[in-house]
């Protein structure tokens, strides 16, 4: 006997006769806020829906999401490690799903599987609704992995004066500033990338009106900046986002020691589900739903 490629947590869509059921896909999942996030939002639109969490085993993800659409699965959201492998199974991707080299967002459709990235626009409603100005401004964005691909191109159309993007290893970041350099241009920021050392260096490191921490080092109660780096990028004007949720982070200390604003990565959590739930249920619903109000319930 072949042991299952996924662990289903309630999320059977053979289970809700007449109802249409949505999962989140990722592993570990258990913590995930997505389904209380969506009943929300259902609750918002008396709309009928199931909305549950499915935990693939690693390299199990293409089983566990066919078994799901075949059964009568209407769409899905994709975290961690699976968004490469979600983009992989789409049939159609969105021009923003390719910009981002990655899905967080699957939906079926005239029996194809339809693949977006949500991620890079909930950040910057987040951002804007916290009264944070992108255009014009000077960001620091920092890691070079899929959270920041995914999120460079929505963050580019916004117009911001200068973006730097710094990795621990430049190439990816060098990759990065190539693949959206006509993006740049016509936005009219300059895009350019260094590492977190050369962040260290103060002669050519002025203080950034948003840094936007997009590694995965938070994971390891560990910030991608060293203390000279965050003397040198923190200004008490600055604005540090932490994509991750649930704790102040290292990254988001520092920030706080040189005076700086903080904000975790909740809110582009509960806008990036928001417009999954508008591309599933309807964009006329958009009116209808209220994010920052799931938020602040999701915070109380
Ligand atoms: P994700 O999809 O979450 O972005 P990823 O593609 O594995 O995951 O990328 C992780 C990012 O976090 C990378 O930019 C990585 O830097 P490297 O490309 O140099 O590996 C960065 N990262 C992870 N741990 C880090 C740490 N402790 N300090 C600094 N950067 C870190």
């Amino acid at each position: 006997m072949t042991s299952p490629a996924s662990t289903d947590l309630h999320t059977d869509p053979r289970l809700f006769e007449g109802i249409d059921v949505y999962a989140v896909t990722g592993n570990p999942i258990s913590h995930s806020k997505s389904p209380l996030i969506h009943a929300k939002f259902a609750q918002q639109t008396q709309q009928a829906m199931h909305y549950g969490r499915l935990q693939p085993e690693l390299g199990g993800f293409v089983r566990a999401a066919h078994d799901f659409f075949v059964a009568g699965g209407k769409g899905m959201n994709v975290t961690v490690p699976f968004k490469l492998d979600a983009k992989a199974f789409s049939d159609v991707l969105t021009p923003r799903a390719q910009l981002a080299g990655a899905v967080n967002t699957l939906w079926i459709r005239d029996e194809k599987i339809y693949g977006d990235n949500t991620d890079g626009a909930g950040l910057v409603r987040d951002l804007l609704a916290q009264g944070i100005a992108i255009a014009g401004a000077r960001i620091l964005l920092l890691g070079a992995g899929g959270a920041a691909r995914g999120v460079l191109a929505p963050l580019l159309d916004q117009s911001p004066k200068h973006l730097v993007i710094a990795n621990r290893s430049s190439a990816k970041a060098d990759e990065l500033v190539t693949l959206m350099t006509d993006q740049a241009k016509m936005n009219n920021t300059i895009l350019e990338s260094t590492t977190h050392e050369g962040l260290e260096d103060s002669k050519n490191t002025a203080p950034f009106d948003l840094v936007i921490n997009a590694t995965a080092a938070g994971l390891d109660n560990q910030s991608p900046l060293s203390n000279l780096a965050a003397a040198n990028v923190f200004a008490p004007s600055s604005f540090a986002y932490e994509m991750l949720y649930g704790k102040t982070s290292s990254f988001m200390q520092q920030a706080l020691q040189r005076g700086a604003r903080v904000s975790d990565g909740l809110g582009m959590l509960v806008e990036q589900a928001a417009d999954a739930f508008l591309l599933w249920r309807g964009s006329d619903l958009a009116t209808s739903i209220d994010p920052r109000a799931v938020l602040a319930e999701l915070r109380s």
